[in-house]
């Protein structure tokens, strides 16, 4: 949360005033549009809350008054042709009541499962609350992204990592088990490096992560099939960030405690004095195990992040000379 703070903070008429585990509640008094251009937060709601008991009273006039003057004001920055809801009981009777009114007060086609306008319907200490999504896709959701693969990275999370793992101008940079490309072409088109690879060893990874880079109109990524265990370029590298497999969707576990010891010692050998690796994994007692026998990387900073319903971690990793 400290990184997408910070970025939120930048904006004038922003105040916090809450935070949880993976989200930080404010105010703000600009335009809500200013809110869409955040590349460190993975969605914004506007919240919009009731002292109801159950979400049935949304219906009585003066909370269902509010609740579409709310959205219709999220509506203005935005086209949204239809809408849906994330809730426990979405497909009870009371929200498929709801979901007639509101297509009719709004004039947004109900799509359960595709709906543009996403609104998230949860209690909260004092009643009932309606989180309406700013933009037809989380904001993590890039328009680079032509092409997608499974274990396929947040976008959001890629900027933090880049940010960690702070590359220079003069330095090289590798995004090594690259898969679709997401930590290059993040650092491709945020700061300036002397060199930017990616590098897969499956050419169907390296075609998914071309039609990205093409996408995000940059030339400067190159490409590399290799295994990252063992590959070594002709000039080391300064900086070099990794999603490794996880061993669920990509991956095994079995093959993960042989890739990984496999991977940071050959990273240590193709990298520069001056060199930092920064890891997500949610591989957590595997890459601990690792770190505390590892003799060629300090761990600087480990932090625990959310994605799509996981808790992986960050690690900082600084070679040891
Ligand atoms: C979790 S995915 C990376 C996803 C990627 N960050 C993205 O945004 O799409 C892990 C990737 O590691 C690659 N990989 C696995 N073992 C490898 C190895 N020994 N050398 C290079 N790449 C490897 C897989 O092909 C896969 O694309």
């Amino acid at each position: 949360m400290p990184f997408a703070e910070k970025e939120l903070l930048k904006l004038d008429g922003l105040r916090v005033t809450g935070q949880s585990e993976d989200s930080l509640q404010f105010l703000f008094t600009g335009k809500l549009a200013a809110l869409n251009k955040f590349k460190k937060a993975t969605v914004v709601y506007l919240l919009s809350q009731f002292a109801v008991p159950r979400p049935k009273a949304l219906l009585g006039n003066q909370q269902f008054a509010q609740l579409v003057n709310d959205i219709a004001f999220v509506m203005e920055t935005q086209i949204f042709k239809s809408f849906r809801f994330e809730a426990a009981g979405k497909d009870s009777s009371v929200f498929g009541r709801l979901a007639e009114v509101l297509a009719k007060a709004l004039k947004l086609v109900f799509d359960p499962e595709e709906g543009e306008l996403m609104l998230r319907v949860r209690p909260f200490a004092e009643g009932w609350e309606v989180l309406i999504r700013l933009t037809p896709r989380p904001l993590s959701a890039r328009s680079w992204r032509i092409c997608n693969m499974p274990g396929g990275l947040n976008a959001s999370l890629a900027v933090i990592m880049n940010e960690l793992a702070r590359p220079k101008p003069n330095e090289r940079y590798l995004n090594a088990m690259c898969g679709s490309g997401t930590l290059a072409i993040e650092q491709g088109l945020g700061s300036s490096c002397k060199a930017l690879v990616a590098l897969d060893i499956r050419k169907d990874a390296l075609d998914c992560a071309r039609e990205n880079i093409s996408a995000a109109k940059l030339s400067h990524i190159e490409l590399v099939q290799a295994d990252a265990t063992t590959y070594q370029s002709d000039e080391p590298f300064d900086v070099i960030t990794a999603d490794l497999p996880w061993g669920d969707v990509v991956g095994s576990h079995k093959g993960n405690a042989q890739l990984y010891p496999a991977f940071l010692e050959n990273m240590a050998r193709g990298s520069s004095d001056k060199a930092r690796l920064v890891i997500l994994t949610h591989e957590i007692k595997l890459f601990e195990k690792l770190l505390s026998q590892d003799k060629n990387w300090k761990l600087l900073q480990s932090l625990k992040v959310s994605h799509s319903g996981h808790y992986p971690r960050i690690y900082v990793l600084k070679k040891v000379i």
